[in-house]
């Protein structure tokens, strides 16, 4: 009884690691212009995080490619706006200082992940996006920092 207990207890901690542990963000996406969370929330105590993401889809990374973006809201309009430039090539992420993470362009059942010093960053408010031509429209949240 009471190793069942604790085995069903493992299990909820390794499927929910974003609940049980903030420093470890997992976000999934699909085969829609929507992330599975608008409100993103870590501690700046955590150090560096590891955010991954994992799109459940099945559509082709230049049909309905994903990635997540990292910015100051302030420097969402100018990274959004350089996005095409950049192209696929560079997974339509410019090169700027104005970038605070950013993760390669993803198809359906792929995943990427990219570590972000948090600590670095501080506390504060962030936008998260994805800079696929057009989805950053309505593919964006808040990313917490506390
Ligand atoms: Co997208």
């Amino acid at each position: 009884m009471f190793k069942r207990i604790f085995a069903a207890a493992i299990v909820t901690a390794m499927a929910s690691p974003a609940l049980a542990d903030d420093c470890a963000i997992e976000i999934e996406v699909g085969d829609a212009l929507a992330y599975n969370t608008t409100a993103i929330s870590t501690k700046a105590s955590c150090g560096t995080v590891t955010v991954t993401l994992k799109h459940t889809g099945a559509m082709a990374a230049n049909m309905m490619g994903h990635n997540f973006v990292l910015t100051k809201p302030g420097d969402f309009d100018a990274v959004t706006g350089a996005a095409i430039t950049a192209g696929p090539d560079k997974n339509y992420v410019p090169d700027s200082d104005k970038v605070l993470a950013s993760t390669k362009l993803i198809g359906g059942g792929e995943s990427t992940s990219v570590e972000v010093n948090v600590e670095k960053l501080g506390a504060g408010e962030y936008t998260f996006f994805c800079s696929f031509p057009g989805h950053w429209a309505i593919m964006k949240g808040t990313f917490t920092v506390s």
